[in-house]
């Protein structure tokens, strides 16, 4: 391989970056942002990367979510708290209902940047650059709001400096106790369905540690009951300030992408001779890669020896967004392909991206349905390769919001208005998304009840 350096992209085609106007006010901002204090360690980095090789070696479960686009508008220490308990309570549903540890990571304290199909949005006849995130350009449609301004860069910096902050502090603090485990539903959740769920399972948790608490296991003596590991994630699109956050990491001289634990490569940017996989190749954090249904088996081992040549388990994370009508054709060649070559990958499910339909008033939505067999399809055809399913991949948030159709709270079309917040993709709200994760709990038991099951009777034979 070609020698490597954080700015050997450059030289290699970058999709979907910002045209800005003044390119030396990009140099200048990235070099400010390189003097920039980190925002996670290298080590944190590699302790994902150890908790993704279990979950590549089939011992745990990735719950991987978040806002699709974090933005400056919705930065509140109230968002940041909820999404970080609904994390929390999937978490708990998913570790207590099915026995399976969980490896948590947010959509969170970096995820500013978003690719688009189209550069240009048309409106009454006028032109202008599309929305491509809070740390490129405004939302608003007017011309000037539109222009990439590259300061916007270390608002999203210093806006995700400020997040982790607050997440280590819940993380770590007292607030993730799993003693407060009733503390954390949301109002709103409370009175629906999953809601109900919930406070059953956290009777059943809390007489389970009452039961530990007789035995001389506490918060004070067990850390494991009073902190979580939390880790955060985007998707490394606009790459001046990727480049500018990456550092040498002084106890292993290798090079780590300082502004998130895990970085991923977007569905429209994974070309293997593109700029994204040439830096992404470079730095040691734990990646994900999107395979969307135009990617081929031939590509992606090509993409797969590019980004993990030495085969190392936890390195690279293999995001399936196939949408729910197309999982069961598109994923078995891949699975099979990527299995008899012997490349040591975790596999997980986004089941959005592939889902997104637009509805007769035009807004942009995604059927809980739909979602729910994306992710039963994927499970499914990994059960019939024997590869383990790893994970989930989801756009959700805490709040109250309205842009997802369906489940058990009933979101119908005339609804969507209500509380359509969202900066980019339709997400999850709290509702909806503890109830996916109830029936993600129900397909890992069954699995787990399944290989108990022929574990049992290969002893007897
Ligand atoms: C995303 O995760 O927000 C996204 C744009 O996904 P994809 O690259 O899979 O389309
Ligand atoms: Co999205």
């Amino acid at each position: 391989m070609k020698t490597w350096t954080p700015e050997t992209w450059k030289a290699k085609g970058a999709l979907q970056q910002p045209d800005y106007p003044d390119p030396k006010a990009v140099d200048a901002v990235v070099d400010r942002l390189k003097n920039y204090p980190p925002l996670v360690f290298a080590g944190e980095a590699r302790r994902l990367k150890a908790a993704l090789a279990r979950v590549a070696q089939g011992n745990a479960f990735l719950l991987q979510g978040g806002d699709c686009a974090e933005s400056f508008a919705e930065f509140h220490p109230n968002n940041i708290r909820d999404t970080f308990r609904v994390i929390l309570q999937m978490a708990i549903v998913l570790t207590f209902g099915a026995s399976t540890p969980i490896v948590k990571v947010g959509r969170m304290a970096g995820q500013f940047a978003k690719p688009r199909s189209e550069p240009q949005e048309v409106q009454n006849g006028q032109s202008l650059p599309s929305y491509k995130g809070d740390i490129i350009n405004g939302m608003d449609f007017d011309a000037k709001t539109r222009v990439p301004d590259p300061e916007r860069m270390v608002q999203a910096y210093n806006q995700s400096a400020a997040t982790l902050n607050l997440l280590r502090a819940f993380a770590q603090g007292g607030y993730a106790d799993l003693h407060k485990v009733h503390q954390w539903t949301l109002n709103f959740v409370e009175s629906s369905p999953a809601g109900a769920k919930y406070r059953d399972l956290a009777n059943r948790l809390d007489e389970t540690l009452q039961f530990m608490e007789a035995c001389g296991l506490t918060s004070e003596n067990v850390p494991q009951l009073r902190e979580t590991d939390f880790f955060t994630s985007h998707e490394a699109l606009l790459l001046p300030y990727e480049q500018a956050l990456t550092r040498i990491d002084s106890t292993t001289g290798d090079w780590y992408d300082v502004s998130a634990h895990l970085l991923w490569i977007g569905d429209r940017t994974r070309q293997p001779d593109g700029a994204h996989v040439e830096f992404m190749r470079g730095v040691k954090n734990p990646l994900g890669l999107k395979c969307g249904p135009s990617m081929n088996t031939d590509e992606l081992l090509r993409l797969i020896d590019i980004l993990n040549p030495e085969n190392e388990p936890g390195r690279l994370t293999l995001i399936a967004r196939m949408g729910s009508d197309k999982v069961a054709e598109k994923l078995p060649p891949l699975l099979r392909a990527v299995k008899k070559e012997g490349r040591m990958v975790a596999w997980a499910s986004d089941p959005m991206h592939g889902n997104t339909v637009k509805t007769a008033a035009g807004i942009k939505t995604r059927p809980f349905d739909r979602i729910m067999n994306e992710v039963r399809g994927f499970f499914s055809v990994c059960e019939a390769e024997s590869v383990h399913a790893g994970g989930v991949h989801l756009e959700l948030t805490g709040r109250d919001v309205t842009e997802c159709l369906g489940g058990a709270v009933a979101i119908s079309e005339s609804n969507l208005g209500d509380r359509y917040d969202t900066h980019c993709d339709p997400r999850l709200n709290a509702s909806q998304a503890i109830e996916l994760a109830f029936s993600l709990a129900e397909f890992l038991k069954a699995r787990r009840q399944g290989k108990a099951a022929q574990e049992k009777t290969a002893v007897k034979r």
